[in-house]
């Protein structure tokens, strides 16, 4: 067996970022356990976020320290104090991942795992050997790579989440935006398959043709002249008073309640405080980290909250999470299928230009590590 090794972000009360690789114990499994050598993890945007501790990925650079060779970020103070819960912690990175069980400990389904593929999740997962409970891994089907169920939960579960969301809330259709996100296919695809109506926001119109080419029936481009007609001419076709927001900051949240109420107070009698129809903005993202700009012009009958997949996992409860899961674990090829742009190397994780190349988030741009090299 190699050496364990896991990758970390420092925040320093300086606002340097620290992301170095640094070697630890191997680890051994207890009652219940299992380790999972790791082969294949996703590099998201939530794992940028807890890598770069909001410094710009364009200061980083190489330095030697101690004998050491790491990379060295810059955050502003604003943002650095914000985060000082977590100065001088080496904070593990890697939300999910996938590989397979090397060892196992007492326990029936422990054991049963030994030698098994599976997809695991829960952070740290930038490492080659990581250890957790054998409840909280996912068997792969035969015939999944790991590659294939390494991004098992976070994008497939919150497409998942949004349209139990909406059903538990009583609505009937969805808007989503940054809709060309890997994410964004997987609720399209989803919706499809659900007869949902389903209004696409893009921003640039080869996302419209990608969109479209998978099946997408209503995708508007805040790029296109068009823009508020389209949007207005979807949301009547659809319905759609709920919508999940990727990007947060700006002006979008509001511009989509606003052309909600226009659909929704059309014909009606004038309205001091608008029509009655719930309108619900979730920002679940945080694409863009300016300030939301909320300009109220959309009657009294309106939502604007966050989301968050953990929190969502919790309420619906074990049954109905587990449900989900399988049904993840059954579609990785079909409608969660993730494709990548780059497969990658711990190693290169450290490097300042595949940093700065990872944070423009671009579509279709998703990067692999792959954890044994
Ligand atoms: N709340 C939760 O529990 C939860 C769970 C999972 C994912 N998420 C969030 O879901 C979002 C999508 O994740 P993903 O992994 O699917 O992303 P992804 O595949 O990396 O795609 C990112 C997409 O966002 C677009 N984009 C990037 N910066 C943008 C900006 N400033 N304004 C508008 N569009 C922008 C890109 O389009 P361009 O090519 O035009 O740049 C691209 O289509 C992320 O924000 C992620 O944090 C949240």
């Amino acid at each position: 067996m190699m050496a364990n090794l896991q990758l970390t972000s420092t925040l320093r009360p300086s606002g340097e970022v620290e992301i170095a690789l640094a070697e630890s114990a191997m680890p051994e499994p207890g009652e219940g356990e299992i380790v999972v050598e790791m082969i294949a993890a996703p590099l998201h945007p939530t794992d940028m976020g807890l890598l770069f501790a909001a410094a710009d990925p364009g200061t980083a650079e190489r330095v030697t320290r101690d004998g050491r060779t790491i990379t060295v970020l810059q955050a502003a103070p604003g943002p650095a104090m914000a985060q000082r819960r977590r100065w001088d912690k080496a904070l593990p990175v890697g939300t999910e991942g996938a590989g397979r069980v090397v060892s196992a400990g007492p326990g029936d389904e422990a054991q049963a795992l030994l030698g098994r593929f599976v997809a695991i999740w829960g952070g740290g997962m930038y490492t080659r050997y990581r250890k957790l409970r054998a409840a909280d891994a996912l068997a792969l089907p035969d015939g999944t790579s790991a590659a294939e169920g390494a991004a098992a939960f976070v994008n497939p579960l919150t497409a998942l989440g949004m349209i139990e969301t909406m059903r538990d809330e009583g609505f009937t259709a969805l808007v989503h935006t940054a809709a060309a996100s890997t994410l964004g296919q997987m609720l399209s695809r989803l919706c499809e398959q659900e007869k949902i109506g389903l209004v696409n926001i893009v921003r640039q119109p080869e996302q419209v043709e990608l969109l479209r080419s998978i099946g997408a029936e209503h995708v508007c481009s805040t790029g296109s002249p068009s823009f508020e007609e389209d949007l207005l001419a979807a949301l009547r076709a659809t319905g759609a008073t709920l919508a999940f927001d990727a990007i947060g900051g700006g002006r979008l949240a509001s511009q989509i309640l606003a052309a909600m109420e226009q659909v929704c107070a059309a014909g009606g009698d004038f309205r001091m405080y608008g029509s009655d129809i719930s309108k619900k903005v979730y920002i679940y993202g945080g694409l863009d980290r300016g300030p939301v700009e909320l300009f109220r012009n959309y009657g009294s009958v309106w939502d604007v909250g966050g989301w968050l997949l953990f929190p969502f996992l919790k309420r619906i409860g074990p049954e109905r999470a587990e449900r989900l899961k399988q049904r993840v674990a059954g579609e990785l090829k079909s409608t969660f299928v993730m494709t990548y742009s780059q497969r990658i190397s711990l190693q290169d994780v450290c490097d300042p230009e595949m940093l700065r190349a990872a944070a423009r988030k671009a579509t279709g741009e998703k990067y692999l590590l792959n954890l044994q090299r």
